[in-house]
């Protein structure tokens, strides 16, 4: 699919993979593009920088917890009064807190089954531009291949793609016209990757994150931004993407 007067929805748009998707749309050349992240302050700030390089009338900000789903459906209306359709749901927004974890299957898991649902029966059916509308879950590389320091985090990653991989069935895909694509970045440069530096509990999974951290290549959030893109120009319905070392597969 082109971009092209497409409208996407992105939660998590304030910081790492997700902001760089949202600028990444917006030089692809995106009609509309929502902000849909838990930051208030800082989603003013971020609003304000992007309407200045790409147009006051290309992005809007609303603020979203994604486990909350009015406030997703929300997101979804706003969506459409600013821009009159909506094409794309990037379900990006995660979190990396193994102490927390019932947050963390919230925001993760049940924020993504949220966003899914109410875009493939209700709005991207009803308010696609084109005969193209997809939902993308970022899974992680994690959910192809077990972490052995967040197991918790591993076990929404898991179910990431298994959601994936149940709604790719061509059923599903007959009755909502919605394919479903997910993405597996490998370790990117963003906060989430300072939690596992800094707030990991003590034992011995530090020393495990000691010998195994330093060696990792990092890819820069801007690199998995382009290669969405990439992959959104020509992919099937219920593709599994890995994005590591630079590289798609
Ligand atoms: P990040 O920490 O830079 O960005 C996460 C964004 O989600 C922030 O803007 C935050 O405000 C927002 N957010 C947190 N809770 C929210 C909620 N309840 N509702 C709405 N927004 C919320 O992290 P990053 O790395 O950009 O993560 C994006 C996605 O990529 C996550 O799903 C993450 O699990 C996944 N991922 C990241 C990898 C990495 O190495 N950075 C690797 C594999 C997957």
């Amino acid at each position: 699919m082109s971009l092209t007067n497409k409208v996407a929805l992105i939660t998590g748009a304030l910081s790492g993979i997700g902001l760089c998707s949202a600028k990444e749309f917006l030089k692809n050349g995106i009609k509309g593009v929502t902000l849909a992240d838990v930051n208030v302050d800082k989603g003013q700030e971020i609003l304000s920088l992007l309407e200045k390089e790409y147009g006051s009338n290309r992005v809007i900000f609303v603020k979203v917890d994604v486990s909350n789903q009015d406030e997703f459906e929300d997101a979804f209306k706003k969506t459409v009064e600013a821009f009159g359709n909506i094409d794309i749901l990037v379900n990006n927004a995660g979190i990396l807190n193994e102490r927390d974890f019932k947050r963390m299957v919230d925001i993760n898991l049940n924020g993504v089954i949220i966003g899914t649902f109410l875009a493939m029966e209700n709005y991207l059916p009803k308010y696609k531009t084109y005969d193209d509308p997809v939902v993308v879950n970022i899974s992680s590389l994690y959910g192809l291949d077990p972490s052995i320091c967040s197991p918790k985090y591993t076990a929404t990653k898991y179910a990431v793609l298994g959601l994936g991989r149940s709604l790719s069935d061509q059923a599903h895909f007959e009755t909502s016209g919605v394919k479903v694509l997910t993405i597996c970045p490998g370790l990117t440069e963003t906060a989430i990757v300072d939690n596992i530096y800094e707030k990991h509990p003590p034992g011995r999974y530090v020393n495990i994150l000691n010998n195994f951290l330093p060696t990792i290549n990092l890819q820069k959030p801007e690199v998995l931004s382009i290669a969405m893109v990439k992959i959104l120009e020509n992919f099937e319905n219920g593709d599994v993407w890995l994005v590591e070392d630079n590289q798609c597969h």
